[in-house]
Parts: structure tokens; C-alpha cells; sequence
């Protein structure tokens, strides 16, 4: 039975309150004889860590994330807390690039339950790939400001970049069970190749790397027109593909489809790193008051999991996804365990209760 280190980084804001709630549940999937067993260990990171150290990623943060075999991470950023250059402090935009987690893999699912926000409450289920270290946000520090007249960020796609996130978009397409609509197995390049050079060019390397995989449908949208299909069609969907701004907007959208931000995970990853963490900020209009949804976090733990079933090759870890992921089901379809973002009026606390409760009745 192995013991997994976990470094935590609850953040900012409501960060620490959800955080707490999926600790609760990762604990309640531990228990029994054949674990898998966990190793929490807290560090800090953003806003509030800049205001007190002097930095947003202090380097034993750092060095913890680089030493575990996976990242819990909250979320971090206060709106009053800026930068010299009016920008936000943004630690995981940082880990982002220097771990290299360039795949963005943001899940789309509707649970039932949940108040439905589309006409007829589609089943909607797809996988939003955000490229998650370049494209517009390659800038980051090295867009230009010239006085107080012109201001200039830089949209910068590579081949090596775009390559590996696009045949991560097929590969995963090739383990799920295709768009609700008809089953088909299908990869979205979602782009904005009629006018940006750049977006011709991730839209060409979409196309070279769909040869390699002949079994699942490879076709484009236009990012804006897309919008409008994520409300009007969205059971077509099966994963999406895009640079890293537009997967940024699209993955909001995508959430606000199936019950807002309190519900959609996330995970960055790379090629030896993971790092999981929910889709929405810190919620300043809410932090401190015990109302946020924890199901964001505690599915991004379940995402957790499963990235460390596959690379660590563990069985128990992917059973334990599975027993969160029916844990969630289960309590979701009681409106009482709705916090006040999805209609209802549970607090964090009780929500993470009942996840954990609905884990060990499971077992
Ligand atoms: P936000 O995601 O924090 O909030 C947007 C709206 O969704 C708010 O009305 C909020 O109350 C609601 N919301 C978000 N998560 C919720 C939850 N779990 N339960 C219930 N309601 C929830 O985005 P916003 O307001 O744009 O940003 C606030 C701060 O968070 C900023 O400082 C921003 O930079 C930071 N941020 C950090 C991120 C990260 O750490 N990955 C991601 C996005 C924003
Ligand atoms: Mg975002």
C-alpha cells in the first residue's frame, strides 16, 4: 500500500474553506486496509503570502511541489493585491510554467440535480484541453507598456507547444466514450485561424497530429461562433482543444453550462508533474462565510487520483476517484447538500460531510 506526499496550497480567500472540505473527503477514502494512504503537508502561496513574505511563491513552496507526488492547490489572488505594473499576483500561473503542467484539462459534466441552466438539461459531458503555458499568456511579464499611450501582449504559439496539447486532446478522446449526441469519438479545435497567423498554425498542427489517430473525428470552430454552440448544441462536444486565453474563456463558459465555477474542476498537468485545482478564483464577494461550493475542489482531488492511478500504475488510486466520483453523484441529487451558488442553502462544511458520509456508506 503506498503513501502519496501531497503538498497543499490552499491559496487565497475561499481557497482555505474548500480546501478543508476535500482534505475531509481524501481522508475518508483512505481509510480500510488497502488504502491508498496520504501525506498532507501545507504551504503557502499567494496574495496574502506576498503581503506577509514578500513573495507569492516562496521557494520552499516551490521546492514541496517539486518533492511530492502530486499538487492540491486552492486558490490564490486578492483584487487589492497588485503588482508595480497593475497586474495581479498570480503563483499559479508561475508553477504552471515552471513546472511545465502545459495540459489544462478542464472537465465539462453535468450532474444531476443541480438546477439546469440550458433548456431541456442536456447531459452535457465534454473535456476542455487548455494549453496552459503559452499562447497569450507566454507574455505574462513581457508584454510592453509604453508611457500612457500604447500597451502591447504577445500571442506566441510553438510547434513542440501546440503538438503535445493537441495529442493529449486526441489521446484522452481515445479513452473516453464520445460526444452524449452520438457517441462519436471527436476532437474540437477551437481557434481563431480566419484572421491570426498563430491560430492558422495551431489550427495546421491540429490537422497534422489528427492523422495519427484515424479513429476519432477531427474538426474546428471559431472560438466566438463556439461560444454559441457550447449553449445551443453542446451534447456534440466530446474534448476541445485551444490556446491557452481562449481555453481560459471557454472553460468559464463551459462551467457556467452545468452550474457555475463551484462545480468545474481542473487539472494542470505535464510530463512529471500534476497539480489540481478548482476552475474559479478566490471569491472575494463570498470568502470567509462558510457558503462556498466545495465540489469544485474535492472532484479536482478525484482528478487527483486518477492521474496518480495512471502514472503511478496504482489500481486503488483509480478506485478511489471512482468512490468520490459516486460520492459527489450521490450528494448532489440531495438539494440539501446545495450551497447558495446552485440554488440552495447547505454550507461548505455540510456539503464536504456528506460527500465524506456518502464515501464510507460506499465502502
Ligand atoms: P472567482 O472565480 O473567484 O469568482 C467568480 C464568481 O463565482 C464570484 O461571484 C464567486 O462568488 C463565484 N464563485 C467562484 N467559486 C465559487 C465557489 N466555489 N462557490 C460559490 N461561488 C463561487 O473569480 P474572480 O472574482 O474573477 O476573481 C477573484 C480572485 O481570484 C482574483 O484575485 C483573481 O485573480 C483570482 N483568481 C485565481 C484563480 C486561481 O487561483 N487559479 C483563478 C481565477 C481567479
Ligand atoms: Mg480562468
Amino acid at each position: 500500500m503506498a503513501t502519496y506526499r501531497i503538498t497543499v496550497i490552499p491559496g487565497d480567500g475561499i481557497g482555505h474553506e474548500v480546501m478543508a472540505e476535500a482534505l475531509k473527503v481524501l481522508k475518508a477514502v483512505e481509510g480500510g486496509l488497502s488504502g491508498p494512504r496520504f501525506s498532507f503537508q501545507e504551504f503557502p502561496a499567494g496574495a496574502k503570502c506576498c503581503q506577509e513574505t514578500g513573495t507569492d511563491l516562496p521557494d520552499a513552496t516551490l521546492d514541496a511541489c517539486k518533492a511530492a507526488d502530486a499538487i492540491l492547490f486552492g486558490a490564490a489572488g486578492l483584487p487589492a493585491v497588485r503588482l508595480p505594473d497593475g497586474t495581479e499576483i498570480r503563483p499559479q500561473i508561475k508553477l504552471r510554467k515552471v513546472l511545465d503542467l502545459y495540459a489544462g484539462v478542464r472537465p465539462i459534466k453535468r450532474y444531476a440535480g443541480i438546477p439546469p441552466v440550458l433548456a431541456g438539461d442536456p447531459p452535457i459531458d465534454y473535456v476542455i484541453m487548455r494549453e496552459n503555458t503559452e499562447g497569450l499568456f507566454a507574455s505574462e511579464a513581457g508584454g510592453a507598456r509604453v508611457g500612457d499611450y500604447v500597451a502591447v501582449d504577445n500571442l506566441v504559439l510553438t510547434r513542440p507547444g501546440t503538438e503535445r496539447i493537441v495529442r493529449w486532446a486526441f489521446r484522452l478522446a481515445q479513452q473516453r466514450r464520445g460526444a452524449p449526441s452520438d457517441g462519436a469519438h471527436r476532437v474540437t479545435c477551437v481557434d481563431k485561424a480566419n484572421i491570426f497567423q498563430s491560430m492558422a498554425f495551431f489550427r495546421q498542427i491540429f490537422y497534422e497530429v489528427a492523422r495519427d489517430f484515424p479513429g476519432i473525428q477531427a474538426e474546428h470552430a471559431y472560438v466566438d461562433a463556439m461560444t454559441m454552440y457550447m449553449v445551443q448544441r453542446p451534447l456534440r462536444y466530446d474534448v476541445m482543444v485551444s490556446e491557452n486565453m481562449f481555453g481560459d474563456i471557454i472553460s468559464d463558459l463551459g462551467a457556467g453550462t452545468v452550474g457555475g465555477l463551484g462545480v468545474a474542476p481542473s487539472g494542470d498537468i505535464g510530463d512529471t508533474y500534476g497539480l489540481f485545482q478548482p476552475s474559479h478564483g478566490t471569491a472575494p464577494d463570498i470568502a470567509g462565510r462558510g457558503i462556498a461550493n466545495p465540489i469544485a475542489q474535492i472532484l479536482s482531488a478525484r482528478m487527483m487520483l486518477e492521474w496518480l492511478a495512471e502514472t503511478k500504475r496504482d489500481p486503488q488510486c483509480a478506485q478511489a476517484a471512482q468512490a468520490i466520483e459516486r460520492a459527489v453523484e450521490k450528494t448532489l441529487i440531495d438539494r440539501r447538500n446545495h450551497t447558495a451558488d446552485i440554488g440552495g442553502t447547505a454550507r461548505t462544511a455540510a456539503v464536504g460531510d456528506a460527500v465524506a458520509t456518502a464515501i464510507q456508506k460506499g465502502k
